[in-house]
């Protein structure tokens, strides 16, 4: 099974708040998108080293990413939202030879090479469509309308049956092009949301805390930590 992955990285980082790109911000002086490129580049998915890996980059700072991120890696700008950004590096996959592709966010840099692994060792057992998710700790309840001084609770849901999902996700190339060719004009909040809406099952995996997003510059801090502790 030959594996190319697809690296978000073109969004500017409103939340957090930061005067450069998120994907250009320093962890330990390591930008947070080769922190993300340097764990999918070490994953060995099927055994093997990735056989290509695009990066989305915010139009203005291609040449910037490509830089950073060296030869082997190709650099596409990304669109004007997450989803065709992945549209956008899916056309820059190599034409032939691909079987399975994983989507990750650069923003969820410290996701460890194992967990890529993980991701696309069910792919290979046959599930088509693969993300990884983590329980979730809080007890979730539905609200009905209200605003900022409050809502009613509608109902609590049953938190076993829930899972946050993270990237990588897997998929099969031929799914994941024909998920995104029909959701082109209806957005989803991930891949894997696309391939639901042609009614096609998706299998969740254990996720990784690690892989958590950095969003805010309280998630920086926490990245920071993950960093030291791994000393990279
Ligand atoms: N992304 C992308 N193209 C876009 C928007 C987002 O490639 N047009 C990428 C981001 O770079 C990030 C991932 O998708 O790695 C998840 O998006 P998010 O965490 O929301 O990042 P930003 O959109 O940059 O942050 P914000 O929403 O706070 O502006
Ligand atoms: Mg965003």
């Amino acid at each position: 099974v030959s594996t190319a992955a697809i690296l978000t990285a073109a969004g500017s980082g409103s939340r957090l708040g930061h005067a450069l790109p998120k994907a250009l911000v320093p962890v330990l002086a390591v930008p947070v998108v080769v922190h993300a490129a340097r764990r999918l580049l070490a994953a060995r998915p099927a055994g093997l080293p990735l056989a290509a890996l695009v990066v989305t980059a915010p139009a203005e700072h291609v040449a910037a990413f490509a830089e950073l991120l060296g030869p082997d890696v190709v650099v596409v700008p990304g669109g004007s939202t997450r989803q065709e950004s992945v549209a956008a590096a899916l056309a820059a996959l190599p034409p032939d030879g691909i079987d399975v592709v994983l989507v990750h966010d650069a923003a969820r840099a410290f996701a460890p090479a194992e967990l890529a692994e993980r991701v696309v060792a069910a792919v290979e057992a046959g599930h088509d469509a693969v993300v990884p998710g983590l329980p979730v700790a809080d007890t979730i309840k539905r609200v009905g309308p209200g605003g900022d001084d409050g809502r009613p609770v509608n109902a609590t849901v049953d938190r076993a049956e829930l899972r946050a999902v993270q990237t990588p996700q897997g998929f099969t190339r031929e799914l994941l092009e024909r998920a995104h060719a029909a959701g082109a004009d209806a957005p989803a909040t991930d891949d894997a949301g696309l391939v639901e809406r042609l009614g096609l099952p998706v299998w969740v995996v254990p996720g990784d805390e690690r892989a958590a997003k950095i969003t805010t510059p309280r998630d920086l801090a926490i990245a920071q930590l993950l960093a030291t502790e791994e000393g990279s």
